[in-house]
């Protein structure tokens, strides 16, 4: 979380860099032959500063493969924080793009289309689900989950009006919207504001017993978690935890939702994370890689007994279900199902994470993960951190991006090949072993 905001420091040393670089900001007719100085220097003069890249200025992608300006190329150790599962440009979703967008793009939900139907019948055949509610981003499919959880609390569980709450675990990240922020406990990503969303409880990540003791409450509806937490650094919850979850949830009659937006789509090495506890549970939100990197296409998928709790003019999005956004995502999920995206994850992973952790422990501490969705957590010393790490891979040809100083994760798209995975990781280990 920490690295994708940018801390009142770092922007300064930003804004001094800028003024110091006294780049001429060039005309448009020239903007094709930006040095990544400059890119950097506009993005900085003209952009809201509240990202804090690595200076990297990207030009071009294909499959696992970004370049910059300059045109060096790189291996994408990051896939746009997991939207990228199918590699960069898949020529099957860009072709769907191309084709749909010609025909019919954007209609409004206000009428039917021929393509939302068919989207909606192989989605929730291959997941298993009664029903989808379409979405564009990651945040609007937690919003929407919340919300119907809410719902269903009033209308099925009987929760007396305004009184629903949802638990969430410590560390979730789920995007930035006002609810988002009001269940995060980061305080880069709430402080400065308040006053935060009602109705929201925090429990440990991984501590079934706290989570019993949270969902006895009669007014909570629901627990919403992420089955391994990805922006707080890839954490992994205990063997059993999720199947545990499942059960309190049943008990206690309270919804269980699977924030499967950065987990979910065969970055774990299977079709969601979930299923590598074989549990089901009764919300399942899915963004990013539902439209492999193409679009903003997010989804939550539940029964009828949740879903239909919202009726017409209760929920909604002018974007949500486009007829575009539909064969995006379709394409996408083909993509992932007929290349067996999730059994190369599952292969993969299993080698990054027996080379990475034989490196000297003096530089790393641990390596966690599951299938290409890892992290590589680094001991600081005064002399290096995550970010400077980070830098020398950039440097050695590879981008990975490091979260809360020690961590960096390690999430590749899922189409990478064996020989690709040996450079990967010869750039790593080397870099690594640099710091010694
Ligand atoms: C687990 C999880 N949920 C939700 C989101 C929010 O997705 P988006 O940025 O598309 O809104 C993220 C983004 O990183 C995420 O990791």
């Amino acid at each position: 979380m920490m690295s994708r905001y940018c801390s009142p420091l770092l922007r300064r040393i930003s804004l001094q860099q800028l003024v110091r670089s006294q780049f001429s900001v060039p005309s448009q007719a020239a903007a094709s032959k930006l040095t990544s100085d400059q890119v950097f220097a506009r993005e900085s003069r003209y952009g809201a500063h509240n990202y804090h890249p690595l200076p990297v200025a990207l030009a071009k992608a294909k499959g696992v493969h970004v370049w910059d300006v300059e045109g060096k190329r790189y291996l994408d150790f990051l896939s746009a924080y997991s939207a990228v599962n199918q590699g960069h440009n898949h020529p099957k979703i860009v072709q769907a793009m191309q084709d749909q967008c010609q025909v019919l793009s954007l209609t409004s939900r206000a009428f039917y289309n021929d393509v939302l139907g068919e989207y909606e019948e192989y989605i929730t055949k291959l997941f298993g689900y009664d029903k989808v509610l379409p979405m564009n981003t990651g945040v609007e499919g937690g919003e929407t989950a919340c919300k119907l959880a809410r719902k269903w609390g009033y209308k099925v569980k009987g929760v007396p009006n305004n009184q629903a709450r949802v638990v969430f675990a410590e560390g979730n990240f789920w995007g930035r919207t006002m609810a988002a922020v009001s269940s995060s406990t980061d305080p880069d990503c709430y402080e400065g504001f308040g006053p935060y969303m009602p109705g929201f409880d925090i429990v440990p990540y991984s501590d079934l017993g706290a989570l019993d003791k949270a969902t006895q409450d009669p007014t909570v509806v629901a627990y919403m978690v992420e089955p391994i937490q990805g922006e707080a650094g890839v954490r992994v919850p205990d063997a059993g935890y999720l199947q545990g979850v499942r059960d309190i949830c049943t008990k206690n009659n309270v919804l269980f939702i699977a924030d499967e937006v950065q987990t979910g789509l065969a970055r774990t090495g299977k079709r969601l994370c979930i299923d590598h506890d074989n549990v089901r549970p009764d919300i399942v939100i899915l963004g990013k890689a539902l439209s492999g990197g193409m679009y903003p296409v997010s989804a939550i998928l539940a029964d009828d007994e949740v879903m239909l709790t919202i009726r017409p003019g209760e929920h909604g999005s002018t974007y949500g279900g486009n007829p575009l956004a539909c064969k995006i995502a379709m394409a996408a999920l083909e993509v992932l199902e007929g290349e067996k995206l999730a059994e190369n994850a599952e292969r993969l992973g299993k080698i990054v994470r027996s080379e990475l952790s034989q490196l000297d422990d003096n530089i790393v501490a641990a390596v966690r993960g599951k299938g290409l969705l890892n992290a590589v957590i680094i001991k600081e010393t005064q002399q290096y951190d995550a970010w400077q790490v980070c830098l020398r891979l950039r440097d050695n040809g590879l981008l990975a991006k490091p979260t809360h100083g020690d961590i960096i994760r390690l999430a590749p798209p899922l189409t990478l090949t064996d020989a690709e995975l040996e450079e990967s990781l010869g750039i790593i280990k080397k870099t690594i072993l640099s710091f010694l």
